[in-house]
């Protein structure tokens, strides 16, 4: 039996590009010092800043509120966690109950946004009624929801639980499409827009896919298993998937290399023209006079309806006690 290479305890690991093994406590330890040091190398948190953790309920989200929980004390921030229950289904339904059990085990507040009670419609009835596909406006609504809660909250930053593979698809994804203005996006921090837009971390810049499935599992976190059911609709990421990952079989260490260059250079990359807005009618960040979910709602329901969404995230961090916000966040160090 393989012993880890570290104390000699049976091993329930082996890290190729580093060529060791791990027993369970050390894998543990190994993949919380990564994101200690991704997090520490770029900058995304300093003491007393809030954090709002985004919980898909998948692995990825309960490896990283696992990690950032773990950490939590070391570095000094506090963490909320955010759910949106997009109404997908049974598959909405348990990432749901797994971010409730998660958060709850973890001792973090959380904030479920049902959208149908909130937006007055699912994900699929929104894909329905726009025309367009369920993934893009799944995103679009994702990326609103998210950021009008880390305003309300005051939060430093949102993090989100995009790991290396992840990371590596989407930067080819939009090098192909020469879309060089996503890229200058993927890096692991973007920095906020006071009032309108809060900074995004990506504190698993740097794992892998595999490992934060098996730091969830090993840590027993609660998380679902199954995919959401439209993730077969895309079939450019899913090849791409597969073309990194024969890459990474032969040169191990690839996708990290992709994705640490890319932060290298990152500011190399084009950012988004055109100034910076705010909607007219929810006050968050906007490329026109309505930022997309307030266009998209004008014009399905006839009443733009993010300033409701964000009237009903301040009343449960109300009722949680999360605002007023006391402490001041110290800068970045
Ligand atoms: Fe958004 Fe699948 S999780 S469409
Ligand atoms: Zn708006």
């Amino acid at each position: 039996m393989a012993r880890c290479s570290v104390c000699g305890a049976p091993a329930v690991a082996y890290i190729r590009y580093q060529r060791r093994y791990l027993c369970r406590e050390h894998y543990l330890e190994f993949v919380e010092e990564k994101v200690r040091r991704a997090m520490e190398k770029y900058r995304m948190v300093g003491k007393g800043y809030r954090v709002l953790v985004a919980l898909s309920g998948g692995k990825d989200s309960a490896a990283l509120l696992g990690a950032l929980a773990s950490l939590r004390e070391k570095l000094g921030y506090e963490l909320v966690a955010i759910h949106i229950d997009l109404g997908i289904y049974e598959y909405s339904v348990r990432s749901r109950e797994a971010a409730e059990r998660l958060a709850e085990k973890l001792g973090v507040p959380l904030i479920v946004v049902p959208l149908k009670e909130v937006l007055g419609a699912t994900i699929p009835e929104l894909a329905k009624l726009s025309g367009r596909p369920p993934c893009s406006v799944c995103g679009m609504v994702k990326r609103y929801v998210t950021n009008a809660a880390a305003v309300e909250l005051e939060a430093d930053a949102l993090a989100l639980g995009h790991n290396a593979d992840d990371l590596a698809v989407y930067n080819l994804k939009s090098f192909l499409n020469q879309d060089l203005e996503a890229i200058s996006k993927l890096g692991p921090k973007t920095e906020s827009v006071p009032g309108v837009a809060v900074g995004r971390i990506r504190p698993l810049y740097t794992v892998y896919e595999k490992e934060s499935f098996l730091y969830a599992y090993l840590k027993g976190l609660p998380f679902v298993h199954e995919d959401c059911p439209f993730v077969e609709n895309q079939q450019m990421e899913r090849q791409l998937k597969e073309v990194v990952n024969r890459l990474e079989e032969e040169r191990p260490g690839t996708k990290v290399q992709l994705v640490t260059k890319l932060a290298l250079r990152i500011r190399d990359y084009p950012r988004p023209r055109g100034e910076i807005r705010r909607c007219k009618a929810c006050g968050l960040i906007a490329s026109g006079d309505l930022c997309a979910l307030d266009r998209l709602t004008l014009r399905i329901f006839g009443e733009p309806r993010g300033p409701r969404i964000r009237e009903w995230i301040r009343e449960r961090a109300r009722e949680l006690g999360l605002i007023p916000r006391r402490a001041a966040p110290a800068p970045a160090s």
